[in-house]
């Protein structure tokens, strides 16, 4: 679904309660397509805040598939602006909301920068929220950052990451 006619920001259930946010790169910046992943469950997961800039739009399709509030954590790959720009921002819509990063990410990023201490996740550590159990893979310097991991639930064998399989233009299909 198109959640924004003015941005075109789109939503798409990708795997079963996991859905992509897309807003196509010409209303962001670089020509670069940029995601943000939502985990529907018993404790909502944002992966990839988004830039800080477009957080409206990107607030707005979360709210289209569950209310803010709702989210228990939000956090991405590896710190930077279009994984954690909107955090602080996110932070006061969802009060239950608990940033994470890998070990490394929390300790020299995201507890700093973050209104609320972050969660740093050790290589190997899952997360239950419920029907979907993610789990952390440190991943140093893939694609790109010492702090960098993907996330993995093991529900879908989903992978989520960031900035690895760089794409151009707003057609491409969601993935
Ligand atoms: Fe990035
Ligand atoms: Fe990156």
């Amino acid at each position: 679904m198109i959640s924004n006619q003015v941005s075109g920001t789109q939503v798409d259930e990708v795997a079963d309660g996991i859905c992509h946010i897309c807003t196509p790169p010409d209303v962001i910046r670089g020509g670069f397509t940029f995601n943000s992943y939502l985990i529907v469950d018993d404790e909502p997961v944002l992966f990839h805040a988004g830039f800080r800039k477009p957080f409206a739009v990107t607030a707005e399709a979360v709210g289209k598939v569950i209310a803010a509030d709702r989210l228990r954590w939000i956090g991405g790959s590896h710190f930077e602006g279009d994984e954690y720009g909107a955090l602080n921002e996110f932070l006061p819509a969802a009060p239950k909301a608990e940033p994470f990063a890998g070990r490394v990410g929390a300790l020299t990023s995201a507890s700093d920068i973050a209104g609320r201490e972050a969660r740093g996740l050790k290589d190997g550590e899952r997360l239950s929220i419920g029907r979907h159990r993610l789990q952390w893979l440190y991943t140093p310097h893939v694609p790109h950052g010492w702090d960098c991991g993907i996330l993995f639930d093991e529900m879908t064998g989903t992978l989520l990451c960031g900035d690895l399989f760089t794409q151009p233009g707003s057609k491409a299909p969601p993935g």
